[in-house]
């Protein structure tokens, strides 16, 4: 299943995503997910990122580049050929809006953090107005990797989509990934296991009612789980 982008070309609705993977895992699990029919891979945070702190202890990065600036240079890949389509990420509505003035070529995704507990809807429907398709990053809020790294819960735990697993016969992670495809959105959940990767593709095969997608929309809590950023010491949001 694919969506298409607004330059014509489709992309898979379901991908993996492969951060905080251990390295030497992720080829095998590539390979697995090959053979189950995945055909979309994030590579975010593959590889090591060095810490954006100065000496001081500030946040340390180039304030001469602008963000229009490094967007023309991504125009620049599509013209000559390199790339076929480029995107932002975490972006919100003010920023998306800047890109959109600016941008010759439209945006093609917006990857922002969205699930059942942080549901985004203005940005989610702002950025499919403007032809813009959301991929869903953190699309199982992060499950049990989030209240380890950041003390979060996760909506995996929410009774809402327990019961739903239950009336569906799926488990509360497809639940919360159907509703994500339900909504438009592309998802891309982590793992690194072989029974769920199989169990996050099975998501096709059934459809969730009018009144079930209301109640995961009365299950939103605004509630941001992932913060990247922190592993760089700095607070995005402070
Ligand atoms: N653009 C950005 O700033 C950004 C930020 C964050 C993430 N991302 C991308 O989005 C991808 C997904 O985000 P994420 O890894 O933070 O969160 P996620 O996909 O929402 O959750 C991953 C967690 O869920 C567990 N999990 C996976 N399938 C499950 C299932 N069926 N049942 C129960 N638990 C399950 C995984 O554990 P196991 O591995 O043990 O299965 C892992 O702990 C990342 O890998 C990355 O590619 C992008």
């Amino acid at each position: 299943m694919a969506i298409t982008l607004n330059n014509g070309f489709k992309m898979p609705i379901i991908g993996l995503g492969v951060w905080r993977m251990e390295g030497q895992l992720i080829k095998d699990l590539i390979l697995n997910s090959i053979k189950i029919g995945y055909r979309h891979f994030d590579c975010a945070g593959v590889g090591t990122t060095d810490s954006a702190l100065g000496e001081d202890g500030v946040l340390d990065i180039d304030t001469t580049i602008s963000l229009e600036t490094t967007w023309h240079a991504m125009e620049g890949l599509v013209s000559s050929g390199l790339v076929r389509s480029i995107g932002i990420s975490n972006y919100d509505i003010f920023l998306t809006r800047d890109c959109l003035a600016y941008s010759k070529i439209k945006p093609a995704v917006n990857q922002i953090e969205t699930h059942p507990y942080f549901q985004r809807e203005s940005l989610v429907k702002f950025c499919q107005k403007h032809g813009i398709c959301v991929t869903a990053h953190t699309p199982l809020g992060g499950a049990a990797a989030n209240t380890e790294w950041f003390g979060t819960v996760s909506c995996l735990d929410d009774q809402v989509l327990k019961g739903l697993a239950e009336k569906y016969k799926k488990t509360a992670a497809q639940i919360a990934l159907r509703w994500g495809i339900q909504r438009k959105t592309v998802i891309i959940p982590k793992t690194s296991k072989l029974e769920r990767l199989k169990e996050n593709f099975q998501v096709f095969d059934f459809e969730l009612s009018k009144e079930d997608i209301e109640l995961i929309t009365n299950m939103d809590k605004k509630y941001r789980t992932n913060q990247p950023a922190k592993f760089w010491g700095i607070d995005l949001y402070a």
